[in-house]
């Protein structure tokens, strides 16, 4: 079924940025919700989709910091939506062994949703063929910021010397520690800016734009963004020569 991906790389880490669901319903002259809700059929396709092809992290951006500004039906709306597929999701993450983790502030989401994800975090903390990330309350920024204080405080408390802080001390204190970088970051929706999206993660990520709307945003299009980042070549600040020569041993 998936033959068209032989020889191909799969990406180890995915990031998407779901973007387009408000367009794609005023397209239909339907309330925004109702593209929200045909975003989630999309997320349900990509997730299984990611796990068929061995991808081992897919982080999905849902909800940002700046979100919260949205109209308060919206918002509702959307805590409504996650809180319906976390509780529907739960068996089918458990029999596929993916493990869902938050990104983000979740002390501030409705109680509600913070108890259906915790317990789905809880409950598939031993899953570990992929790591699906939910991006929630998440800004960059923040996330940084946050680090930042957590790294102060330790050297504060004599645990950590400022002095041998490293990239990886900063990796290990973001929500993701312990995950490897997105290698391709897609955004669906015909914007091509990071939106506050793992701002220090994605530092060597192959960035994905398509016109595609998140809703319509489905295997087959994964398909293809997986093609391109295959043609693309990543030098890590090395010539194409100095890579070539790597594959060539
Ligand atoms: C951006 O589209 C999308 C969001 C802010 C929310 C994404 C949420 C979902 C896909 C559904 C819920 C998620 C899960 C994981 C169950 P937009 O509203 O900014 O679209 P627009 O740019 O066309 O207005």
């Amino acid at each position: 079924m998936i033959d068209h991906l032989e020889d191909q790389l799969v990406p180890r880490h995915i990031a998407i940025i779901m973007d387009g669901n408000g367009r794609w319903a005023e397209e239909r002259k339907r309330p925004r919700l109702f593209g929200h809700k045909a975003g989630v059929d999309s997320v349900r396709d990509i997730v299984e989709a990611a796990r068929e092809i061995g991808v081992q992290h897919l982080t999905l951006y849902a909800f940002s910091t700046e979100n919260w500004n949205r109209p308060s039906g919206e918002v509702s709306g959307l805590m409504g939506l996650l809180k319906t597929y976390l509780s529907a999701e739960l068996e089918n993450l458990r029999s596929n062994d993916i493990r869902l983790r938050c990104l983000g502030q979740a002390e501030r989401l409705p109680m509600e949703v913070r108890q259906v994800l915790e317990q789905t975090i809880a409950d598939t903390a031993g899953c570990s063929t992929m790591n699906l990330n939910l991006a929630l309350s998440y800004g960059g920024r923040v996330e940084l910021r946050d680090a930042i204080r957590r790294i102060a405080a330790g050297c504060e408390r004599g645990e950590l010397n400022w002095e041998e802080i490293s990239e990886q001390t900063i990796s290990d204190h973001l929500y993701t520690a312990g995950q490897a970088d997105p290698d391709l970051l897609i955004r669906t929706g015909g914007e091509h800016r990071l939106s506050n999206f793992l701002l220090w993660q994605a530092s060597y990520a192959e960035l994905y734009f398509t016109d595609t709307k998140w809703p319509d945003f489905r295997k087959a299009q994964l398909m293809e963004a997986i093609q391109v980042f295959n043609q693309r070549q990543r030098r890590f600040g090395r010539t194409g020569a100095q890579v070539q020569g790597e594959a060539g041993k």
